[in-house]
């Protein structure tokens, strides 16, 4: 098969992104051309969250610039795309339409085929673009909007092993923040924070550990935080810097240890399959946290295997794992046509 040029856009929460792949279908490793992303981190600061109306105005109006600098970066234009992918859901249903009306017009005016991806294929196929790891790997998935542990078999074969049963630990991450005065997103700040802090003071709790499977439970971990800021203000009538680092590292070493202690579960799983060269991989927000990423390490060490974290631009929200995820797919299934839709919900 020849090498194909696809053109990627993602908008399904609050990044616009658009990117130019090349590879060539269904082999592993592509090479990405460009990939431009536009967040909308200050559109939402004063809210304390994402809010849908808000984001989907801004991807409709950069969704287009986007798709030009992507094209401009990858010194090519509409001529030499081969291909137009999408992200076309689940997501934020507003975003996602401004994605597939922009992908749509595109596909309709050079004639190009169309391909709707999956938003979390995008990030489960992810390492299959950057590191060309072999089939079946594992995945853990980790960011603001999901958690869950992939067994990826194949470009459209997905086995969910288990996942949050409420929020996702990026989430989790966000709301410690708020919950003490640290900035958004929470993620880096509560990770800076604990750099000083002693992850011993309080006994924060480790849901679900005790049970078999590969669920997890991160909401009533925000809610310890949130018992244990209260007492130390009613105690001492206000919050020192070093309550702060001990409460976030706290906290962070309760996610890493839930994440850690689950994918040893889930390797268990995966290991059945008889991989030829097992390998854990991590994606999403959360992947970026430095004590996260040593402890999922470590794990899979311990268990003999294989650790693989794409680069962190392609970990978070992108158009290039969209794009990706197309070439992968483009050579087991058709074109989806002007008719394709946006989903808000699509599980794998
Ligand atoms: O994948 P992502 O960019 O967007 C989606 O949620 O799809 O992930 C963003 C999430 C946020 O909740 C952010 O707080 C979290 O990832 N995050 C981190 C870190 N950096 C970002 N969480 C923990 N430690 C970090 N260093
Ligand atoms: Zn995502």
């Amino acid at each position: 098969t020849l090498p194909q040029t696809i053109l990627a856009i993602e908008s399904s929460c609050d990044d616009t992104a658009a990117a130019v792949v090349r590879g060539v279908p269904g082999a592993p490793k592509a090479q990405v051309s460009s990939s431009i992303v536009f967040g909308q981190t200050e559109l939402h600061a004063a809210f304390g969250g994402v809010v849908p109306e808000i984001a989907a105005r801004a991807h409709a109006e950069k969704v287009d610039l986007a798709v030009a600098q992507a094209l401009d970066a990858a010194q090519t234009d509409l001529d030499g795309i081969d291909a137009i992918a999408v992200t076309s859901g689940p997501g934020l249903i507003g975003g996602v339409i401004s994605g597939v009306m922009c992908a749509k017009g595109l596909a309709a005016a050079t004639g190009k085929p169309i391909f709707g991806v999956n938003h979390l294929a995008g990030h489960a196929l992810t390492p299959r673009l950057t590191d060309g790891v072999a089939y079946p790997y594992l995945m853990l998935l980790v960011s603001g909007g999901h958690c869950q542990f992939l067994l990826v078999e194949g470009p459209t074969r997905f086995r969910r092993l288990g996942g949050t049963i409420d929020d996702a630990p990026g989430e989790a991450f966000d709301k410690v923040a708020r919950l003490l005065g640290l900035p958004q997103p929470g993620g880096p700040s509560v990770e800076n924070a604990a750099a000083s802090g002693d992850p011993r003071r309080f006994a924060l709790p480790r849901p679900l550990l005790d049970r078999p499977d590969c669920n997890m439970s991160f909401s009533g971990l925000k809610t310890a935080v949130l018992r244990a800021r209260d007492t130390l203000i009613a105690d001492q009538g206000g919050l020192y810097r070093q309550d702060i680092a001990d409460l976030s590292a706290g906290f962070q070493d309760a996610v890493a240890d839930v994440l850690a202690k689950k994918s040893a579960r889930a390797c268990e799983e995966y290991l059945s399959l008889a991989p030829d060269t097992p390998v854990l991989c991590v994606a999403g927000g959360v992947a970026a946290n430095q004590s996260i990423r040593a402890r999922l390490e470590d794990q899979s060490a311990s268990l003999g295997i294989a650790f693989v974290a794409p680069p962190l631009a392609l970990c978070t929200d992108n158009a290039a794992m969209i794009g990706g995820a197309a070439l992968e797919q483009m050579s087991m299934r058709p074109a989806d046509g002007l008719t394709l839709a946006a989903r808000p919900r699509w599980p794998l």
